[in-house]
């Protein structure tokens, strides 16, 4: 088979990564120039029928809005490579992956070709992942895994009756990909104390109310609902997958109630906090909340990259657990929020990612995914 069949297959799987506002910030360049690859990496770093992917943050698909997106932008990224690799492994390839990060302090003089690489494809760029095919493809563990990513979805409904049991939790926590991917950094928690999920619950019911308000947030997240489900689209998300079904004359009302100067007027009335409360009761209804933080506030981007990755290994795990996650970045992105919740953990770390977790009620299949070609580029031979 062709490298670029493979590719095809493995960035199909690696799409269904979840992504804030389902932005799918990726962009991946496979860098067929010879030349350009022995500039970016040593002869040793890779043989002779060796590919070369660069996967970077797309300038142009960068939210932007808060400070705090940044970090999702990477954490997205490191879900979307967590998926290519475990996809690349399961067709028989062995995957290393240098970060740029290094690189940068390793190889000086492969920076001015990496620049001029960033800025021909309009991205940023993280990691090299270097490819070698190595053993026949596992058919079984390649369709094992198309399953699961079809399967999993943000679960924004309330969970099933129950909590999980010790097992169960162990289970969701296990490794399963190489730790030079999901790097070591990481630390996740499954919070089950009712007083503590109760109290999670309250910060969300008093700080929720600024994803709303705030109007350049709202008006960034706006441009990501879509309203109307017989229109394509390839980004964001359909209002009933965010607020479940409703009739379309509902739909058009909420597309006027939610403009983001609407809201702004709405906030008199506390329309904010009503959404809030609304959030802040599906959260004190679960049994289950994961936090995961960083040892410190020196965020790296192979860390936040890596961080991504591992935390797509403990998604799938809940996926194939029957479990599903409902993120609350609100909570991470206003300083004040996300200070009252690490207080409220009690840790010293910083928390980098913060969801509901709990047994899938109802299956939602719809996603919408840009498709291959915008996501790959390739970055050919100059003669
Ligand atoms: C870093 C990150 C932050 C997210 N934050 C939120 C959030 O605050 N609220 C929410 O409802 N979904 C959140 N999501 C879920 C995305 O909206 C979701 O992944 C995307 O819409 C694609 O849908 P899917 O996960 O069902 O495939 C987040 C996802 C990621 C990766």
């Amino acid at each position: 088979m062709e490298f670029v069949e493979n590719l095809l297959q493995a960035v199909d799987i690696a799409r269904q990564a979840p992504s804030s506002h389902n932005c799918q910030p990726w962009k991946l360049v496979h860098i067929e120039d010879r030349r350009m690859r022995a500039q970016l990496l040593p002869a040793h770093a890779w043989a002779e029928h060796g590919q070369l992917l660069l996967l970077g943050i797309d300038r142009k698909r960068t939210l932007r809005a808060l400070p705090s997106l940044a970090l999702e932008m990477q954490l997205s990224c490191g879900m979307f490579l967590g998926l290519l690799s475990a996809a690349f492994d399961a067709l028989g390839f062995h995957c290393n992956w240098h970060w740029l990060e290094m690189l940068e302090a390793q190889a000086p003089a492969a920076m001015p070709f990496l620049q001029s690489l960033e800025q021909g494809h309009g991205c940023r760029g993280l990691v090299l992942l270097a490819l070698q095919p190595q053993r026949v493809p596992d058919a079984t563990a390649f369709a094992g895994l198309q399953d699961s990513v079809r399967q999993r979805r943000t679960h924004r409904a309330p969970f099933a009756e129950g909590s999980c049991s010790d097992v169960v939790l162990a289970q969701l926590l296990e490794r399963h990909w190489p730790e030079q991917l999901t790097g070591d950094q990481l630390h996740l928690r499954v919070e089950r104390s009712p007083a503590l999920i109760a109290r999670a619950a309250d910060l969300v019911r008093q700080f929720a109310a600024l994803d709303f308000s705030s109007y350049r947030a709202w008006k960034e997240t706006y441009r990501y609902l879509r309203f109307d489900p017989r229109k394509p689209a390839e980004d964001g998300f359909y209002l009933h997958s965010l607020m479940g079904p409703m009739s379309p004359l509902r739909t058009r009302i909420m597309q006027c109630v939610l403009a983001p100067e609407v809201m702004q007027v709405l906030r008199i009335v506390r329309v904010p906090h009503n959404m809030a409360a609304q959030l802040a009761a599906l959260v004190e209804d679960s049994a289950q909340l994961l936090l995961c933080s960083l040892p410190s506030d020196d965020l790296a981007s192979t860390v936040m990259v890596q961080a991504g990755a591992r935390l797509m290994e403990v998604w799938l795990n809940a996926q194939r657990l029957g479990l599903a996650l409902h993120p609350l970045s609100v909570m991470l992105q206003h300083d004040r929020a996300r200070g009252q919740l690490q207080r409220l953990a009690g840790g010293n770390g910083r928390i980098v990612f913060f969801a509901r977790l709990g047994a899938i009620r109802q299956r939602h299949g719809e996603c919408l995914r840009r498709p291959l070609a915008a996501i790959i580029e390739t970055h050919g031979e100059t003669v």
